[in-house]
């Protein structure tokens, strides 16, 4: 592993507002797993992915026909949410200053991935998950080539033990915005318009990924997709539905390895100007901002029923 910068923490202080690094996307979604071939197999001939990048031991795959979205390394058990890479505004060097300044151990990496040529890596609080941070202007433009293919990774849900920490550290130190809660156990966060990026769990029992989700254009693509999956023998285990934070429309199943993935369209987008969701016809009327959801069935799928997996925590 290849260590540019390295910073000892020796003097941890605050984070402040100037402190702040913008992330602007997620981009990439990394998975341990003990079949490298077998998930890179479900990827491309289920999900529609393109393989960009592999040597059999790792696979980087596209879903929108640019950069990968999603990362496979071989392991010998399974993991999800091995690493997140999330695009920054600005350059990375002002980005490590910036985290280093605020307390946090920051590493320049080059030898992660075959289109993200430098990355900062830092340690997720509470769980240690690497999270990459890399420049925006690196992504390559690469064709698409398959037709049922999302349009891209839309967010990567997680347990956790404690919300109120974790958001702030994406709020303070990664310039994310709170979106929504439901109860006071889950949190969702935006690094742009769209309703959520980043969501977590609170649990005492749980830890590591709680779901994928990958966009599908609209309700015809994710129809597409389901017929596609259901001619693979791929079964969901909930909806379609309609949750209530977001209002997306979802479906899950789950990959080869067991790790549960949502195919969604439909999500909430935020308009700036006003600080409210951009009004649509499921929204029963009522203007949408970010607040804090009554823990329900409207919450979980306002078209009903309940998730039939749906874990304690
Ligand atoms: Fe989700």
């Amino acid at each position: 592993m290849e260590s540019i910068i390295t910073n000892p923490v020796t003097s941890a202080t605050a984070p402040t507002a100037t402190s702040t690094v913008r992330v602007n996307t997620i981009g990439y979604v990394a998975f341990d797993t003990p079949d490298v071939e077998r998930l890179t197999e479900y990827y491309t001939s289920a999900l529609g992915f393109t393989l960009v990048d592999g040597d059999g031991r790792s696979a980087y795959l596209s879903a929108d026909g640019s950069n990968h979205a999603v990362v496979l390394n071989q392991a010998d058990e399974a993991r999800a949410r091995a690493r997140v890479g999330y695009r920054v505004d600005g350059s990375l060097d002002d980005a490590a200053t910036r985290l280093t300044r605020a307390g946090y151990q920051v590493e320049r990496r080059t030898d992660v991935s075959p289109t993200e040529t430098t990355v900062l890596a830092l340690a997720e609080p509470q769980t240690g998950m690497p999270i990459h941070l890399y420049d925006s202007s690196v992504e390559i433009a690469r064709p698409g080539t398959d037709a049922v293919a999302p349009t891209k990774l839309g967010h990567v849900a997680a347990y956790v033990p404690s919300l109120d920490a974790m958001q702030s550290f994406y709020e303070e130190l990664l310039g994310f915005q709170w979106s929504d809660t439901i109860g006071d156990f889950f949190v969702f966060m935006r690094c742009n318009t769209d309703h959520h990026a980043a969501n977590f769990m609170k649990s005492d029992k749980y830890s590591g990924m709680h779901h994928v989700a990958y966009e599908m254009r609209d309700l015809t693509h994710l129809q597409n997709m389901l017929d596609h999956l259901a001619s693979r023998e791929v079964r969901l285990e909930w909806g379609p539905g309609r949750h209530g934070p977001g209002h997306n429309i979802f479906t899950y199943h789950r990959d080869p390895d067991g790790n549960v993935i949502e195919l969604f369209t439909q999500l909430d987008v935020m308009d700036d100007a006003t600080g409210n969701y951009e009004p649509r016809p499921w929204h029963d009327g009522v203007l949408q901002y970010p607040r804090t959801w009554e823990a329900d069935l409207k919450a979980q799928n306002s078209w009903g029923p309940g998730n039939p997996a749906m874990r304690d925590r």
